[in-house]
């Protein structure tokens, strides 16, 4: 059971968003309706997740999604429970999931939707049959001016800038929500007695520099040659300590270790994906959001991740994201060198 201490005040996700949301003139309760909504699907998602190897709720739903990958039963469970309750939100107009190919028009008409919501609603999907930490990513867009619910591109085609929230649940040893409204990191940790998020980890601050690289080096002869050379920099010594690597396969997992460590995260071009495989809107976009606001940088290897202009709702990205003297060097080392050759 959670303790007050005198270091963390005792502070559940909702009272926190309330504060936070202060600092939005007439933003009347919407993110903490918004917050709700996701709070109380990952409560029924972790319920799950913890439960999998009991309820047959394991392996394949026989269903291939539009990402062309196998959904897995807890994807689909996942995905419909987000969808159930951000549904019920007033202010929700437009959401789009990993899991559909077109975002969903929740609200016909409603005055209030202003939002939209772009979920994965479960990261790490192959790790689930082997008990390995998955997780859950958001991201909060506001309607473009102008723009009539039927668009549904114009709502969730917006560049990472435009963000007014995004934020992941880690599904790991114990389950974690982390989340921002441009005011900095928080991180709540779940209390199963009490069932709720209590502010475990405030003003979430990413190292200057880390101890780790985190890559699937299994893929490392098809990355570009400069992304090999830059892990040989990593590993040699060169930035001041010889880098140990840790892989979880989990972006939200990967993330959640460089963010609280420091280091760097990569998923590079590589042959089967020449434009990597982690997808702009809902992995990269809330991932680099969180990254800047911890202090970090997040970069697609030649640009700003929140600077891209989507152009369709799963393209993927490359990702380079950690803390500022790995990307630094890789700017540096990397990019700098691509435009000089
Ligand atoms: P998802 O399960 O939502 O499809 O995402 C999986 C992603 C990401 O979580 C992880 O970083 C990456 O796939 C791992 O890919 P590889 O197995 O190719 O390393
Ligand atoms: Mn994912
Ligand atoms: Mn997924």
């Amino acid at each position: 059971m959670s303790e007050p201490s005198a270091a963390v005040p005792f502070l559940t996700v909702q009272q926190h968003i309330v504060e936070e949301q202060k600092r939005f003139p007439g933003s009347s309760g919407e993110f903490s309706s918004l917050l709700s909504g996701i709070t109380m699907a990952t409560k029924m998602i972790q319920d799950k997740v913890r439960r999998a190897g009991l309820s047959d709720i394991l392996g394949e739903h026989g269903d291939i999604n539009v990402q062309g990958e196998r959904q897995q039963k807890l994807d689909v469970y996942s995905n419909e429970v987000l969808i159930h309750f951000l549904g019920l939100r007033d202010s929700v107009g437009i959401l789009a999931s990993e899991e559909n190919e077109n975002p969903m028009i929740v609200h016909q008409g409603s005055k209030d939707a202003n939002y939209a919501i772009v979920f994965d609603p479960l990261d790490g999907s192959s790790n689930i049959d082997v008990n390995v930490s998955v997780g859950t990513t958001f991201s909060i867009l506001r309607r473009p001016s102008g723009v009539e619910l039927d668009d549904s591109d114009a709502w969730v085609l917006q560049p990472g800038n435009k963000q007014v929230a995004a934020g992941y649940v880690v599904y790991g040893s114990s389950t974690i929500l982390v989340y921002s409204v441009g005011n900095g990191v928080h991180g709540f940790t779940l209390d199963p007695s009490l069932g709720a998020y209590i502010l475990s980890h405030p003003n979430m601050r990413m190292p200057d520099q880390g101890p780790y690289y985190s890559v699937n080096e299994a893929y490392r002869d098809t990355f570009p040659p400069r992304y090999g050379e830059y892990i040989d920099r990593l590993r040699s010594g060169v930035l001041g300590h010889k880098y140990a690597s840790r892989y979880i396969g989990s972006m939200v997992a990967d993330f959640h270790r460089t963010l609280l460590k420091g280091g760097v995260f990569l998923y590079p071009p590589t042959e089967s994906n020449p434009q990597g495989k982690l997808r702009l809107l809902y992995e990269a976009n809330p991932i680099a959001f969180l990254a800047e606001q911890a202090g970090g940088m997040a970069i697609d290897g030649e640009r700003r991740v929140l600077d891209i202009q989507p152009t369709s709702i799963h393209q993927r990205t490359p990702l380079v994201v950690g803390s500022r003297v790995e990307l630094a060097d890789f700017e540096r080392f990397v990019c700098q060198a691509e435009t000089k050759a």
